[in-house]
């Protein structure tokens, strides 16, 4: 029995759109679904290319790792994939019934696709890492990609006070202000521009979300405690993505002049049983629109001149097998 689904036989080539034996389910737990949209996130695209720091290397792989299915019985899931080397990018897919979440009949199955990857991120930040009090202020570093956005909202929904977004692509930044950001900082190449602007707007806040690390976190890292009027005041720092780079410089001075907390959040920083515990109230924000998604559809058949191809600003693209 065979199967269409994306292919990865090479770690420096895109997935290829190919026939590909069916999976079978060998655990209790376990089940076959159908598969109705798997979301191409910046992670699907690095484990793809060998590159993402739990990748197991094993080749051939079918990328993908969560989307929306159909169980044997009729009922829609969200799931997470549990195998590295087989994931969601496929007709069928195996499923742990212990990391599906059942969707309501007729939730838009692209929205949950495209959105729970890159709402997680704050959403377990905020909750689980460091839990957001009432009040409390909140910076963004790199607003503007999917996983920014999305944390502006969920930053409002648990109800922070102040929220800044900071990023550099002009029309998304100009589009935070509606979606919940009460000041935007437009990132620019001059380091001491951004610094200042960096400064003037977010000072002052209890938490920064940091999709961006490299130049811009060692710039904002420095400016923002630089310009706090009381440094012993507690700036938790919450590292997330590393789309500018993959390290940073920081100055010994900064951990001691200021009460300055860096901690990550993502897969080992917070267990599999708490992102889990998170899921139902995810899938249940986004369906009630409390956090807006965009989403493009692509058929997966489309996967591989997709795959390098640049995304459509503010939009996740979601393959349909
Ligand atoms: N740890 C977790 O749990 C978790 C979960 C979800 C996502 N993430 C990570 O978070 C990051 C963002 O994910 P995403 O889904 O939001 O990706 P995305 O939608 O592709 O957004 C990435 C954004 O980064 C911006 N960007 C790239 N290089 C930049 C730079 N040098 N300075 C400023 N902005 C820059 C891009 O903006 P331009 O338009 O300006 O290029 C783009 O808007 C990724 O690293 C992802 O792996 C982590």
């Amino acid at each position: 029995m065979s199967m269409h689904a994306a292919v990865v036989r090479t770690f420096d080539h895109p997935p290829r759109y190919e026939t590909y034996e069916l999976p079978e389910p060998t655990e209790t737990d376990e089940a076959l679904v159908d598969v109705l949209a798997v979301g191409l996130h910046p992670r699907v695209r690095t484990g793809a290319a060998g590159r993402h720091y739990i990748s197991t290397g094993t080749l051939p792989m079918i990328p993908g790792i969560d989307g929306v299915g159909r169980l044997p019985d009729g009922r829609q899931v969200y799931f997470v994939s549990p195998d590295d080397a087989w994931g969601s990018m496929a007709e069928r897919a195996v499923v742990d019934l212990r990391r599906t979440v059942t969707l309501p009949d007729d939730v838009d199955a692209t929205k949950i696709a495209a959105g729970m990857n890159p709402a997680m991120s704050a959403w377990v930040a905020l909750r689980r890492r460091v839990p957001l009090k009432p009040g409390q202020s909140v910076l963004v570093l790199g607003a503007t990609g999917n996983a920014g956005a999305m944390a502006i909202q969920v930053a409002k929904h648990l109800g922070a006070g102040r929220i800044v977004g900071a990023g550099r692509h002009p029309g998304r930044l100009a589009e935070l202000p509606g979606i919940g950001a009460d000041e935007v900082v437009a990132l620019v190449d001059d380091p001491e521009v951004t610094a200042e602007r960096l400064a003037l707007a977010a000072a002052e806040v209890d938490i920064v979300i940091d999709y961006l690390w490299g130049e811009p976190a060692t710039i904002a890292m420095m400016a923002l405690l630089t310009a706090r009027a009381d440094r012993s005041r507690a700036m938790d720092w919450i590292q997330i993505g590393s789309v500018a780079g993959p390290t940073i410089e920081l100055p010994s001075v900064a951990l001691r002049s200021a009460n300055l907390r860096i901690q990550g959040n993502g897969q080992g920083a917070v267990s599999t049983r708490a992102y889990l515990a998170e899921l139902p109230s995810l899938v249940e924000e986004i369906d009630a629109g409390t956090i807006d998604v965009a989403v493009r559809s692509v058929p997966l058949s489309d996967v591989e001149a997709t795959w390098n191809a640049p995304d459509v600003p503010g939009r996740r693209t979601v393959l349909i097998p």
